[in-house]
C-alpha cells in the first residue's frame, strides 16, 4: 500500500515558539534599522555644524585680510600678488588657498575658492560648482550634500561670498558682481561606520 506523506505539522507549542521568534527578530531589525538612521542623521547634523563653524572662521579671516589690503609676508610661499622691500603681497584667496592645503594634508577638510569671473584660471570650478554658482545668482543660500571623492566621503558645504567694500580695491573692474563668487568647503567623514 502506498504511504502518504502529509506537510510535517509542527505542535502547537513549536508554532508558538517560532511566531515569538519572528515577532522578535522583525522588532530587533525594526529597532537596528532606526538606530542607524538617526546615527546616520546625527552624523549629518554633526557635519554640517562643523562645516558651518569652519567656512565661518575663513570668511572672517578672510576680511580680516581684504580689510587690510591682503597681508604682507616675509616668504613667498606658493604665490603672491606683489614684492614689495623684500615683502610678498598674499590676497585673501592666496591666503585660503594655503591654510585649505594644510587642513587637507591633515586629512581633515579642505577649501575651494572659485567664481564664474576668474581673476585667476587656476580657480575654475568644477561642473558640478559651476551649477552651483549659477544657482546661487538667484537664490544666495548655502548648498550642501555628501559626495565620494577617492573612494572617501566627503561633506561638501557651498556659501556665496558677497563682494564688500574692501574686496573692490583688487575686484573694482568686476563691480556689480556682487554674487556668483563662491567657495566650498568639504569635510571628510571620519566615522567609523562610514569609512
Ligand atoms: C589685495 C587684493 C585682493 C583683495 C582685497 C581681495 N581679492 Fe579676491 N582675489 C585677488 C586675486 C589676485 C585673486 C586671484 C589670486 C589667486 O587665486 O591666486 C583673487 C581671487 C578671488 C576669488 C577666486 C576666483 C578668482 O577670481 O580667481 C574670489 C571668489 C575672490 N577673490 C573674492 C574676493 C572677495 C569676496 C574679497 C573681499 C572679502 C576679495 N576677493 C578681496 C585679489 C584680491
Amino acid at each position: 500500500m502506498a504511504q502518504r506523506f502529509g506537510k510535517p505539522r509542527l505542535n502547537l507549542g513549536a508554532r508558538f515558539t517560532l511566531s515569538i521568534g519572528l515577532v522578535i527578530l522583525a522588532a530587533s531589525a525594526f529597532v537596528f534599522a532606526s538606530v542607524y538612521r538617526l546615527q546616520e542623521e546625527q552624523t549629518l547634523a554633526h557635519l554640517d555644524t562643523q562645516a558651518r563653524a569652519l567656512l565661518t572662521q575663513m570668511v572672517v579671516l578672510r576680511q580680516w585680510v581684504a580689510e587690510y589690503g591682503g597681508v604682507w609676508t616675509m616668504q613667498p610661499g606658493d604665490s603672491f600678488a606683489e614684492i614689495s622691500n623684500g615683502y610678498y603681497l598674499k590676497t585673501p584667496a592666496m591666503v585660503t588657498k594655503e591654510l585649505s592645503k594644510r587642513s587637507d594634508a591633515l586629512g581633515y577638510y579642505r577649501f575651494h575658492i572659485t567664481s564664474l569671473n576668474l581673476k585667476n584660471p587656476d580657480n575654475a570650478p568644477t561642473e558640478a560648482e559651476r551649477e552651483a554658482l549659477i544657482r546661487f545668482e538667484n537664490h544666495p543660500s548655502p548648498l550642501s550634500e555628501l559626495e565620494t571623492v577617492d573612494g572617501a566621503q566627503m561633506y561638501r558645504y557651498m556659501i556665496p561670498l558677497e563682494t564688500a567694500q574692501s574686496c573692490l580695491r583688487c575686484h573694482g573692474d568686476q563691480r556689480g558682481r556682487r554674487r556668483g563668487r563662491a567657495r566650498r568647503l568639504r569635510c571628510r567623514v571620519r566615522d567609523s561606520h562610514r569609512r
